[in-house]
């Protein structure tokens, strides 16, 4: 069926390639047509475009999962039309929730006793439960500040520069200052002392992160809870810790398991994870544990009669699909700590492959840590002639896509290039991406020769000029007019170099 009535009163549309053999008309971009188009070419004008997108599988940028197994790729699909909130007639997902809660729960040494449950939920992502943790903090405290008759108007939480952006979202939205521990350069996580000597009785916690999000680095949980111990000794306040684990959480419980940092230190009161990230399902999953129910005030859950029973909940939406509990259940059961274990050193091999690869290119400082989550930052040694984001740029045409970014406050002049090491990225990727960087830095040596020689040109050009016209160069520094001359063929090379195709 070919429909040739134009579909669109608006300029902005959408046009399509082989659907034209169902569709002849353009779409409107921005409104929805008159008239209903074939499935097929529904599928392909949407599958066209999104082709433009870049590969998820060389997504070097991000944490979140890109590959699962084709067993669980189907029970997503069987999965994918249950509302995760229709508990009551989906017992069973509600019950493999459940599952998923009390073995993370125990995974991160969760006091329980043998018969008991624990206490958690499932969110979208460690955003959702971030904010869920923080609310509980902030609910303990008023409760405990109300009942020692104390203003509770100025709550605050101590963290370092370093916490990803849902930690400042939580600050804002629901009014709690975030007192930020600085960093500096050559130390990109937080200094625990100074962020002890930051809490006051107004800190509803201290957030820790297990993985920076910045260079993968573990903060020292251990010794933040062994400093917090004795001021709230020293002051009578109880202090608690949450820790940021969104990444860390399914790496270090099997790859460094004498590491201190979860609930086996009596601080920590909650913990966070991304089922999506090293938890290995696709992204919308995350999970927020509490140490014991005291933890978790009763009246910030809400019960709710719905179709006809009686449903606990603590999350911030309402409905949500089913399908990455279930598909984090099927990791759970699937890979066992053995699995988990296997990948996760894979994964820390290949981070130190990648690192090696880059160290011998000799151009680079690593900013990363071999213990943490598996990542290789670094950062360039000289930025006389191109910065890293040059360099992620250029990578581009090969498929790569590699982040470039500067460091927070008071470290904003250190600029790092990120490569997260998933387990789909084997070790050949790892060696072929190092050529691929010496590929560009090559290039861009190359683009700066020949821009050396070209200012070089322009500047005495320029000088020649000026004495010619006036008997005397109106610069007085050539640095002056090298800076603007760099900048302007810089401009133009680099176009030009970018945009070609690989
Ligand atoms: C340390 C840290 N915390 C929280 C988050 C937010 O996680 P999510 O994307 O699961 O909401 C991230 C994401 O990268 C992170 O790295």
């Amino acid at each position: 069926m070919v429909l040739s009535k134009t579909a669109s009163d608006s300029d902005v549309s959408i046009h399509s390639t082989f659907a034209s053999r169902y569709v002849r008309t353009s779409l409107p971009r921005f409104k929805m047509s008159e008239d209903s188009i074939p499935k097929e070419a529904a599928y392909q004008i949407i599958n066209d475009e999104l082709m433009l997108d870049g590969n998820p599988r060389l997504n070097l940028a991000s944490f979140v999962t890109t590959w699962m197994e084709p067993e669980c790729n189907k029970l997503i699909m069987d999965s994918v039309n249950k509302n995760y909130v229709d508990m009551d007639e989906y017992p069973v997902t509600t019950e493999l929730q459940n599952r998923c809660v009390n073995m993370i729960a125990h995974l991160f040494n969760a006091p329980l006793g043998d018969s008991e449950a624990a206490v958690g939920v499932g969110t979208v992502g460690s955003s959702e439960a971030i904010v869920l943790a923080g609310l509980a903090f902030k609910r303990k405290w008023q409760n405990k500040m109300k009942a020692q008759d104390k203003s509770c108007d100025k709550p605050n939480i101590v963290t370092g520069a370093n916490v990803q952006v849902c930690w400042e979202k939580f600050a804002r939205y629901f009014e709690v200052e975030l007192k930020e521990v600085k960093l500096s350069e050559g130390y990109y996580v937080m200094d625990p002392t100074k962020a002890v000597e930051m809490v006051d009785e107004n800190t509803i916690c201290v957030a820790a992160i297990l993985g920076s999000t910045l260079n993968g680095e573990f903060e020292d949980v251990k010794l933040l809870n062994d400093l917090l111990l004795e001021k709230n000794k020293i002051t009578g306040w109880d202090t608690p810790i949450h820790v940021d684990a969104a990444s860390g959480g399914f790496i270090a419980p099997f790859i460094y398991p004498e590491l201190e940092w979860d609930f086996r230190l009596p601080l920590v009161k909650s913990i966070n994870v991304s089922g999506h990230k090293h938890g290995l399902v696709y992204a919308g999953i995350g999970w927020a544990i509490w140490r014991t129910k005291e933890d978790l005030p009763e009246e910030l859950i809400f019960h709710i009669n719905y179709l006809g029973t009686d449903q606990p909940t603590f999350t911030l939406n309402f409905s949500k699909g089913s399908s990455q509990v279930i598909a984090q259940y099927y990791q759970l059961i699937r890979l066992g700590i053995e699995g988990y274990r296997n990948i996760m050193e894979n994964c820390s091999e290949n981070a130190i492959v990648l690192k090696i690869g880059i160290e011998k290119i000799d151009r680079f400082n690593i900013v990363s840590k071999d213990k943490g989550v598996p990542l290789v930052a670094f950062s360039l040694k000289d930025h006389t002639h191109y910065t890293e984001f040059d360099i992620s740029h250029m990578l581009r045409r090969f498929g790569w896509i590699v982040p470039a970014y500067t460091m927070p406050a008071d470290a904003q002049h250190i600029t790092v290039l990120r490569v997260v090491i998933r387990e789909d990225f084997s070790r050949t990727l790892a060696e072929r991406l190092v050529l691929d960087i010496s590929k560009v830095l090559k290039e861009l040596d190359s683009t700066s020769a020949k821009l050396t020689v070209k200012i070089n040109k322009q500047i005495s050009d320029n000088y020649e000029k000026q004495v010619q016209e006036n008997g005397k160069a109106l610069r007085n520094t050539k640095m002056e007019t090298q800076i603007e001359v760099i900048n302007k063929l810089k401009q133009m090379e680099l176009a030009t170099k970018t945009n070609g195709i690989c």
